[in-house]
C-alpha cells in the first residue's frame, strides 16, 4: 500500500489558535482525507512548539510558570484539532520526552560528523521569528513579518556548518518539486544565489526554558533546530516502526514565513545526520480576518473556535477552502461565510438532498432499487477534480464538484420526477447516485454533512472505488434534518 506522510507546522503555544493557524490545518487535513479517500496508508501530523524563548517571556510578563502556560495554551491547539473536526494521527508537543531525546541526538549526530562549532557572534536577533536576521530581511531596520527591530545580540554558541551544504541545498531548492509553489521557490533560490549559505547558531546560552544541547550544559539547542525535528521525534526516530514507514514526509506544509527554515536549513540539518530528505514542502500564503491582518494589538486574533460556535465547522472549513487558494493571501470574511452557507452549502447542495429524499419518501416510501444510467453522472469530471487537488487548487476541485451539484439540480428541474410518472424512478435513482458521489467526493472538506448526508441516505462512506454509477442496489433512505441552516 503506497504511503503518506503530511505535517502542518508546529504552532507556538505562547497565545491561543487564530484562523491562520486553522487555515494551515484544515488544508492539511483535506489532503491527509483525500489521501486516504484513495486508500493509501495516511499519516497526518501535527502539534505545538513549546520550547520558544517566546513563550518562556509572555509567561513571565503574564506571571505564570512556564510549563502551566505553554500547557494551557496547547491544549487550546488540541482542542482546535477536534473543533476543525481534524483525522491528525498524532499531537506532538516539544517538551515531550519522546521529543527531547531525538532533538539531542540529532544535534549529536551532527556534532559528532564535526558540523557543529564554537564562535563568538554578534547580530541582530527577531524575537518574533526567533532568529538573526540580516541586513536583506530588514526593511527600514525592522523585521517586516513583526514589525519591530532587531535587538543586538552578542553570545559565544555553537554553529552549524550550514555553508558545507551550499551547492546541495541550492540544488535540492531549484528541483521542480520540492518548493511549491514555484514563486516560492524562486525566492529561495535567488536569495542562495545572491547570499550564499552562511553558517549558523544553532545553540543559546544563559536560558532556562528549552532542551539542553547534549554537548554543553550551558547550552539549550536554538529552537529551530529543535522544532524541526519534531517531524521524525513523532515517528519515534530512529528505531521506531512509524518512521521506518513513513518517512521521508511527503509532504511539509508551513506559512510562507517559515519557508526558508523547511527548504533550507532543515535539509541541511538532516543531510549532515545522513537522514533522508523530506519529498516536498507546500508553502501557503497568509490569512487576514474581515480584511485586516491578525493580530493581537487590532484585537481580532479571535479564536476560531468562536466562529466555529457560531456558525459551524463545515461553514467554516468550506468557505476558509473556497476563499483563500493555497498561493496566495486571501480574507476571511464572516460575510463571505453567510453568503456561501446560503446560497452554496443551503441552496445548492442541502436543497438537492432534502427535495430528492422528499420525492423519494413520497413516491416510493424511501425504497428504491437500481435503475438505468440516465447520463447525469457524465457531468462528473473527475478527472479535473484529481487534477486539482494534485496542484492543491482545493478551491478549483470544490468548484468542480459543485458544477455536478448544480448540474443535478438542472436536471431535476428539467425532469420534473413529481409531474413525469413513467420516468420518476429512473430519475430520483439517478439523484440518488449523483448525491452519493458528491458526498463522497467533499467528504475530504465538509466531513461532518457528508456523514450526516451518507445517514440520510442509509449508506456508509467509502472509497474512490465508489466513484461509478450503480453502485448501490438498493436505497433505503430515511430523510433527516436539513443539512445547513440558512444564516440570516
Ligand atoms: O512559525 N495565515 O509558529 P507560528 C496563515 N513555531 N498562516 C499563518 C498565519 C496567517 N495569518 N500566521 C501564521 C511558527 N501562520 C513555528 C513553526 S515548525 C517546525 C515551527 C502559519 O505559531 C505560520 O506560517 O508562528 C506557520 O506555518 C504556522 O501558522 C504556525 O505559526
Ligand atoms: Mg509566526
Amino acid at each position: 500500500m503506497e504511503k503518506f506522510y503530511i505535517t502542518t507546522a508546529i504552532d507556538y503555544a505562547n497565545a491561543k489558535p487564530h484562523i491562520g493557524h486553522a487555515y494551515e490545518k484544515i488544508l492539511s487535513d483535506v489532503l491527509a482525507r483525500w489521501s486516504r479517500f484513495y486508500e493509501k496508508d495516511t499519516f497526518f501530523l501535527t502539534g505545538t512548539d513549546e520550547n520558544a524563548q517566546k513563550n518562556d517571556q509572555v509567561a513571565k510578563e503574564k506571571n505564570i510558570p512556564t510549563k502551566d502556560f505553554v500547557d494551557k495554551n496547547t491544549e487550546s491547539f488540541e482542542e482546535l484539532c477536534k473543533t476543525l473536526n481534524l483525522t491528525n494521527d498524532d499531537f506532538i508537543k516539544t517538551t515531550q520526552d519522546r521529543h527531547i531525546k531525538v532533538a539531542q541526538a540529532i544535534f549529536k549526530k551532527v556534532y559528532d560528523k564535526g558540523d557543529i562549532y564554537k564562535k563568538t557572534y554578534s547580530g541582530k536577533y527577531c524575537e518574533g521569528c526567533e532568529a538573526f536576521l540580516g541586513e536583506r530581511d530588514l526593511v527600514d531596520g525592522k523585521c517586516p513579518e513583526h514589525k519591530k527591530k532587531p535587538k543586538i545580540i552578542e553570545e559565544e554558541n555553537y554553529f552549524f556548518k550550514l555553508s558545507k551544504y551550499e551547492k546541495e541545498i541550492l540544488k535540492l531548492c531549484s528541483s521542480k518539486n520540492f518548493i511549491v509553489p514555484s514563486g516560492w521557490r524562486k525566492e529561495i533560490v535567488n536569495r542562495i544565489k545572491l547570499d550564499g549559505l552562511k553558517d549558523i547558531s544553532v545553540s543559546r546560552q544563559g536560558l532556562d526554558w528549552g532542551i539542553d544541547t547534549p554537548i554543553d550544559s550551558e547550552h539549550k539547542i536554538y529552537v529551530w533546530i529543535d522544532a524541526l525535528t519534531n517531524y521524525i521525534s513523532a515517528l519515534s526516530y530512529p528505531a521506531g516502526a512509524k518512521y521506518k514507514k513513513y518517512w521521508p514526509a511527503d509532504v511539509h506544509v508551513v506559512g510562507k514565513g517559515i519557508n526558508w527554515f523547511h527548504s533550507v536549513i532543515w535539509p541541511a540539518i538532516l543531510m549532515s545526520a545522513e537522514i533522508p530528505l523530506p519529498k516536498q514542502i507546500l508553502v501557503h500564503g497568509y490569512v487576514t480576518f474581515n480584511g485586516e491582518k491578525i493580530s493581537k494589538s487590532l484585537g481580532n486574533a479571535i479564536d476560531p473556535s468562536e466562529l466555529i460556535d457560531k456558525y459551524g465547522v463545515d461553514q467554516f472549513r468550506y468557505t476558509m477552502l473556497k476563499d483563500i487558494p493555497f498561493d496566495q493571501d486571501g480574507d476571511f470574511s464572516e460575510n463571505s461565510l453567510k453568503d456561501r452557507t446560503n446560497n452554496e452549502l443551503a441552496n445548492d447542495l442541502g436543497n438537492l438532498l432534502s427535495r430528492t429524499l422528499s420525492l423519494c419518501e413520497k413516491y416510493y416510501s424511501g425504497k428504491l432499487t437500481k435503475q438505468k444510467n440516465d447520463g447525469l453522472f457524465e457531468k462528473l469530471n473527475l478527472k479535473k477534480i484529481e487534477k486539482h487537488i494534485e496542484n492543491y487548487n482545493l478551491h478549483l476541485a470544490l468548484e468542480e464538484i459543485w458544477s455536478f451539484v448544480r448540474a443535478s439540480n438542472k436536471y431535476v428541474n428539467d425532469k420534473e420526477p413529481w409531474k413525469n410518472e413513467e420516468t420518476r424512478e429512473v430519475v430520483l435513482y439517478n439523484l440518488l447516485e449523483a448525491i452519493r458521489i458528491s458526498s463522497l467526493l467533499l467528504s475530504s472538506f465538509i466531513p461532518g454533512s457528508c456523514d450526516k448526508i451518507n445517514s440520510q441516505l442509509g449508506i456508509k462512506s467509502g472509497t474512490i472505488k465508489n466513484i461509478k454509477f450503480g453502485v448501490i442496489k438498493k436505497y433505503s433512505i430515511k430523510k433527516g434534518d436539513i443539512l445547513f441552516k440558512k444564516i440570516e
